[in-house]
């Protein structure tokens, strides 16, 4: 049962009999009472009277018997206090639902999330942290709200690089490098210093987008070597990326020319310095001039852009998804932005079909700055893992707790914030077990587990017998509001912010409410408070794909 639903179902009729028309009632979560209503206040132009005179007519009108008492407060807000009755019956409806009251979506859509999508040839480094666990969590949630879930990992895995990895590796075993990135710089360095490896290495960009089988199976053999690589640093971070949704650019390959093609057609093209490109409306550069999307580069080869183009009537078209969305970082929400108005105009974005750019903000070190190494160089994943690991391991019982503990520290600090803005990377404040942090949900869901673990009782129906036992169930019953809430905003912190909400006021009512010394009766009561709570931190923090170990 959703609360606000019963009351703005309540409190609507009675503001239309006083407004003479329809009105919203606005029913919020309060901190003065359980919800607020404030509509009265803006209909006290349009009617001639004080708000609180309007609020005291709706109250008059008002059918809240047995639901919630009401008292006007302020200059006319409506605070609504439940009753004990209707707090119980709601979350013993929620007990008895697998789903929490999280109702599966009406409208269920296909929604490609594109994520991670990491250029192959290097090694990953904290960059790539937050697009991958943000479309993780992204993902998950879609996919438990009913919607099917595409997941995209469009990895950088056909650009000209691959002609410098591939001569450099020289007719060798991809499989025995075992730093992507030191290969990477010693190609790149041989690259920028030998004028003829420069040219071999050219030659064979051209020779594997011509399709020539020999480079083509030593490249196979780099992108095999590379998504094995991934796919255990995926594992490693219970990321659900699994090899099917590897679609990187070179799937779009064969797809390319029909979309030069298409777009020509259309008459969306124009030569600009030898170049094919696209100029949106709207889009100018510094000079005011306008900014070109570069679908073919002069040297006939294609680009990133080119390839984005491709995925996206490839993912309208083909695979019909109506919804698509780029877990990408801020600096290339203007790419975005000019493909979806390009694609738009080729027809590509239908009517009722949605792109949409979820940016994020950057992540910065204790200095305010760029995170990096002392030395200045971009800080490697599996380094920054280890280290949580390691130090998660003085808070946990095991070697795989501690695991579970010290990877989900740092996605929960990734996804705790509002997405936009940038972090500061903080070991001391995201293993900490008291705040906003992993650790702490981990532990308060440890602790609703050990409470049930030790009870010689069963959990029973919930009863309201003192004002601890009515805060956590009020919260209790708004998780379904939160969750439901993402589905248009994407706005993960949200949910992190009602789970250490509810964590907290767990904690206020374990303090307060002796749960195993409790008399028969209320004992089981409060046995169901702390089940019900254990089963609302672990979903909610499985949708932000963060594990919950039984004990801490
Ligand atoms: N590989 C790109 C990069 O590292 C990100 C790709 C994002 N997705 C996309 N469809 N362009 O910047």
């Amino acid at each position: 049962m959703n609360l606000e639903a019963l009351l703005t179902a309540r409190l609507a009729p009675a503001f239309a009999q006083v407004a003479q028309a329809t009105v919203d009632p606005a029913v919020r979560r309060s901190r003065h009472a359980d919800f607020q209503s404030g509509a009265a206040l803006p209909l006290a132009g349009p009617l001639g009277r004080p708000p609180r005179d309007i609020a005291a007519r709706v109250l008059a009108a008002a059918d809240l018997a047995g639901i919630a008492t009401a008292e006007i407060s302020g200059p006319g807000f409506l605070n609504l206090r439940l009753t004990d009755e209707v707090i119980a019956a709601g979350v013993n409806d929620l007990a008895a639902d697998a789903r929490l009251g999280v109702p599966r979506t009406m409208r269920p859509e296909r929604i490609v999330v594109d994520y991670s999508s990491p250029n192959i040839a290097k090694e990953l480094t904290v960059g790539h942290l937050r697009s991958t666990v943000i479309g993780d969590a992204i993902a998950r949630l879609l996919e438990w709200l009913g919607h099917d879930v595409v997941r995209a990992n469009h990895l950088g895995d056909w650009g000209t690089a691959f002609g410098m990895l591939i001569e450099h590796l020289g007719g060798g075993d991809a499989d025995e490098i075992t730093d992507l990135t030191a290969f990477y710089q010693a190609a790149r360095a041989r690259f920028d210093a030998d004028e003829d490896f420069r040219t071999r290495s050219r030659l064979r960009v051209v020779a594997l987008q011509g399709g020539d089988e020999d480079t083509l199976r030593q490249w196979r053999h780099f992108v095999a070597a590379s998504q094995r690589y991934l796919l255990a640093a995926y594992h490693r971070l219970r990321v659900t990326l699994a090899p099917q949704d590897f679609t990187g650019e070179s799937f779009y390959n064969d797809k390319l020319e029909p979309v030069v093609a298409e777009l020509a057609g259309k008459g969306l093209l124009r030569e600009s310095e030898g170049a094919l490109c696209a100029f949106p409306p709207g889009f100018t550069g510094r000079g005011g001039d306008p900014l070109p999307l570069i679908v073919r580069k002069s040297d006939g080869g294609f680009g990133y852009a080119a390839t984005d183009l491709a995925a996206l009537r490839y993912r309208t078209g083909e695979l019909g998804a109506t919804r698509l969305l780029y877990v990408v970082g801020a600096p290339q929400r203007t790419h975005f932005a000019m493909v979806y108005a390009v694609a738009a105009a080729a027809g590509w974005l239908p009517a009722g079909v949605r792109a949409e750019h979820v940016g994020f903000g950057s992540i910065l070190g204790t200095d305010g700055k760029m995170f990096r190494t002392r030395s200045g160089d971009s800080v490697k994943l599996a380094a920054v893992l280890d280290e949580a690991v390691t130090r998660a391991a003085a808070l946990a019982p095991s070697a795989e707790v501690a695991r579970a503990v010290g990877i989900g520290a740092v996605k929960y600090a990734d996804l705790s914030g509002d997405r936009m803005s940038d972090y500061v990377f903080d070991w001391d404040r995201m293993l900490a077990l008291t705040g906003n942090t992993g650790p702490y949900l981990q532990y308060a869901y440890a602790r609703t587990r050990g409470i049930l673990r030790k009870a010689q009782a069963a959990p029973g129906p919930i009863r309201i017998t003192a004002p601890a036992e009515r805060a956590l169930a009020v919260e209790l019953l708004g998780f379904a509001q939160v969750v439901t809430g993402l589905t248009e905003s994407l706005e993960l912190h949200r949910l992190a912010g009602y789970l250490h909400g509810l964590a907290q006021t767990f904690s206020a009512f374990f303090e307060a409410c002796p749960v195993l010394k409790a008399p028969a009766g209320v004992r089981e009561s409060r046995l169901g408070l702390c089940e019900l709570t254990g089963r609302t931190l672990r979903q909610g923090l499985d949708l932000l794909g963060i594990e919950t170990p039984e004990r801490l």
